[in-house]
């Protein structure tokens, strides 16, 4: 069991762009074990991507556990370089979005409405899956912003986007309780 710091906000770290995996082997196994063992011992996540662990190979794992809402998706889920191959934007949907590594802050996010995702599995067998109509799309959306450097309140419109990162300064300021094992660089002024 390897339950590993998750980097939070302002962290440079997070910004940072993943890479491919090219051969899901012991290693990446390993890591996908870890990330398992760093998300329940949150308590309360549903989902985390390597870069909020520093590491830059391309996964994202899931396990929305009794919240599914969609039982043809069956969890845990583990994705190595997942990739949305088709983003329905006919239709959007708004989910109030929270993230381990911007921690006590929840806002509404609109985002696409369905997706359909490639990625290579434990044993790096292609597959694919299509989400629609309920949070888990833009669950899946917001995992896979974390691979490209991107945190959710940067989906917001710029003017939600400054009150977001206002607030958590706030939180952060007033020492907003965290309960999962966290690693904080150095800066915090956002
Ligand atoms: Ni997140």
């Amino acid at each position: 069991m390897a339950v590993k710091p998750i980097l939070i906000a302002p962290d440079p770290r997070l910004k940072r762009v993943a890479s491919a995996v090219e051969k899901v082997d012991d290693s990446v196994r390993q890591l996908i074990t870890d990330m398992f063992d760093t998300l329940r011992a949150t308590g309360n996540g549903v989902a985390l991507a390597s870069t909020q662990i520093g590491d830059l190979r391309r996964v994202v794992v899931f396990d929305l556990g009794e919240h599914n809402p969609d039982p043809s998706v069956k969890m845990p889920l583990a994705m190595v370089n997942p990739e949305i191959t088709a983003l329905d934007d006919a239709e959007w949907q708004v989910v109030e979005e929270g993230c381990l590594s911007v921690p006590n802050l929840y806002m509404s996010v609109e985002r696409p409405f369905k997706v359909t995702v490639q990625y290579l599995d434990e044993q790096g067998d292609k597959q694919e899956i299509t989400v629609g109509g309920n949070w888990l799309a833009s669950c899946i959306q917001h995992e896979i912003n974390h691979l490209d450097g991107i945190l959710f309140p940067e989906k917001l419109s710029r003017v939600q986007q400054m009150r977001a990162w206002k607030k958590y300064q706030k939180l952060r300021k007033q020492g907003a309780q965290i309960n999962y094992k966290v690693e904080e660089s150095d800066s915090h002024i956002l």
